[in-house]
């Protein structure tokens, strides 16, 4: 953050120059009043005199017209250059991490963080700036004019119930501060709550929980009320003391400075031009206030920024890592895994080894275990060395993007960009012939879905996919995938809203047409994997059983009895 202020100082300092300057004339026309006043009489006889006070006072208003226009246009703008370059690092940053990160933060909170945090900060920097050079600028100012217009004793008697403003700021410091914290969480989970229930309003239309969802954001969105009108409750008390406080300092002017006109000690053009100094003195003191709550609250939205700033990237492209090249083998030796920040074991003692060439099957009931080894072998989450080799390498001496060049990872929750299906297809690569989509398409087997759009791969995926069926999304995925021409492919459950017989036949016609592939399938139909070269049996976290279709089939363990019952299945819903 402060990065962002030093390149741009320069701004900061033009635009607090022209505030200064403007400070300067702004202080100069009271002044200029009282000896209007004081001169009054010799006026009346010498015209000139007046003319000169009158060229005198359009000047300085043009000055200050200059002026103001400059500094809003150098601090305004710094602020804005602030807010862009602020945006764009910190979603290159989120770029950055790694994907465990948004496991733990939500997409709502990150949003949060976009939105209100940084437009916060960017007011921070705006008024913020402008308000913090000029009080102390115009204090300053005024209070060397007031005092050799009346002397410094009187002035200094005037000023002191404005001190005690500082008191009664810092009581209120810890409040606002405390409220604003409870402000911005209950914007996070409230736009947290919005955003989760639009992606999900398919399933609360279908299961008809529509008042349950309004009940729950009502409570959210009281709470967010609450905690802002907790905050106006505050700020509303702290205002109207600080305007006693001015009134205070008022009447003692009237009273200790006015009897010293009548004792003729100050003329009363000073007088007058003291009064008006007095006046010019209740904005900035007051903007002590306004500074004080503004910063307060761009230090909360500063700490929450930097949640994701100082947020450990993944690393990559860094040179001690090794190169892998061409795929060999890969190996997973007795790992065993918990989540970050999480205490179960998920995985117990794994073995798995992949060659070159080989089909292998990953099969176990819901919650084993499988997608966790496909995101390890992805490098998507952090694994302690020693435990995953590829090319005998191990993992974590290699760069994650070098990997994913290498083995690429068709998940189980098929997402598109609402974007047309050639895109979708074709993200990320430079040059895509027509060939290489159509072969693609035609090995996942959705090559005539497409072309049967009136627009063909030209039609446009609407906002995650709606247009396209789940069967039709998995597979135009994996396609995206296969253009990629990686080593190794890990399909996991990726075919699970595609009939059975077509899974088979895409499986197929995958290991028939891009021989020297690797690919590891993850699947629940078990059918699929008759003909891989081995198939890795998991229960709870552990490898039970490991083999061939016909040798596990000849065990008689966990697999024979998971294939009986899916045979049966077939039998009674033959589709
Ligand atoms: N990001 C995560 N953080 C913590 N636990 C997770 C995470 N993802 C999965 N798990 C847990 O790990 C276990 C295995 O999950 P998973 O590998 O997805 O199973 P499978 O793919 O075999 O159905 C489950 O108990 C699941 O709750
Ligand atoms: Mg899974």
């Amino acid at each position: 953050m402060v990065d962002f202020l030093k390149k741009n100082w320069h701004q900061y300092l033009i635009g607090s120059l022209f505030l200064v300057a403007v400070d300067l004339l702004q202080v100069i026309v009271p002044k200029l009043l009282g000896s209007f006043i004081d001169r009054l009489g010799e006026m009346a006889s010498n015209t000139n005199a007046v003319k000169a006070i009158v060229l005198w006072v359009l000047g300085l208003a043009t000055g200050m017209l200059v002026g103001r226009f400059f500094w809003r246009y150098f601090l305004g703008k710094a602020a804005r250059v602030f807010f862009r370059n602020a945006l764009n690092a910190m979603f290159s940053k989120l770029l950055s991490l790694p994907s465990f990160f948004f496991d733990a933060m939500k997409s709502g909170d990150i949003m949060a963080r976009f939105t209100s945090d940084l437009e916060l900060l960017r007011r921070v920097l705006a008024q913020g700036v402008i308000m913090f050079v000029d009080s102390i600028f115009m204090v300053i100012l005024v209070l060397v004019f007031m005092i050799s217009s009346v002397g410094w004793k009187l002035t200094w008697l005037c000023f002191l119930p404005l001190l005690s403003l500082v008191p009664v700021t810092l009581a209120f410091r810890r409040k606002i501060h405390r409220r604003v914290m409870e402000v911005q969480s209950s914007f996070s989970e409230l736009f947290g709550f919005t955003e989760e229930m639009i992606s999900g309003i398919r399933v609360i239309k279908s299961f008809s929980v529509e008042e349950l969802a309004e009940r729950f954001f009502k409570e959210k969105a009281n709470r967010n009320y609450k905690s802002t009108v907790l905050v106006t409750h505050t700020m509303s008390l702290f205002q109207p003391l600080v305007h006693f406080v001015v009134s205070l300092a008022s009447i003692l002017s009237l009273m200790l400075v006015g009897s010293s006109v009548i004792a003729g000690r100050v003329s009363l053009g000073d007088f007058v031009a003291f009064n008006v100094y007095l006046g010019m003195l209740i904005w900035p003191v007051m903007s002590y206030g306004h500074l004080f709550d503004l910063v307060q609250r761009g230090r909360t939205a500063m700490e929450r920024i930097d949640k994701i700033l100082l947020a450990q990237p993944e690393l990559t492209g860094k040179e001690k890592f090794v190169k892998i090249g061409e795929f060999s083998d890969l190996e997973i030796r007795n790992l065993s895994y918990r989540y970050p920040g999480t205490e179960r074991e998920v995985l117990k003692n794994v073995n798995l080894v992949v060659k070159k060439g080989e089909m292998v099957g990953i099969v176990g009931t819901v919650g084993s275990g499988k997608s966790t080894i496909a995101k390890l072998l992805l490098k998507l989450y952090p694994v302690e060395r020693g435990k995953i080799f590829v090319n005998g390498v191990d993992i974590n001496d290699i760069d994650p993007r070098d990997i994913r060049r290498t083995i690429v990872l068709i998940p189980q929750e098929p997402f598109l960009f609402s974007d047309t299906i050639w895109k979708n297809i074709a993200i990320g690569l430079e040059r895509v012939s027509e060939g290489d989509v159509e072969r693609v398409t035609k090995l996942a087997a959705v090559y005539d879905d497409i072309t049967s759009f009136p627009m063909g791969f030209e039609t446009v995926v609407g906002e995650r996919g709606v247009t396209l069926s789940g069967g039709q999304r998995q597979r135009v995925t994996i396609a995206r995938a296969l253009i990629r021409n990686a080593d190794v492919y890990v399909f996991d459950d990726c075919l699970s809203a595609v009939d059975p017989e077509t899974e088979e036949k895409i499986v197929k016609t995958i290991r028939e047409k891009m021989r020297g592939k690797t690919i590891v399938v993850i699947t629940h139909r078990l059918k699929v994997l008759k003909n891989a070269d081995r198939i890795y049996v998991l229960d709870g976290g552990h490898m039970v059983e490991v083999g061939t279709h016909d040798e596990l089939m000849r065990r008689d363990g966990i697999y024979r009895k998971m294939f009986v019952r899916q045979l049966a299945q077939e039998e009674v819903y033959p589709s």
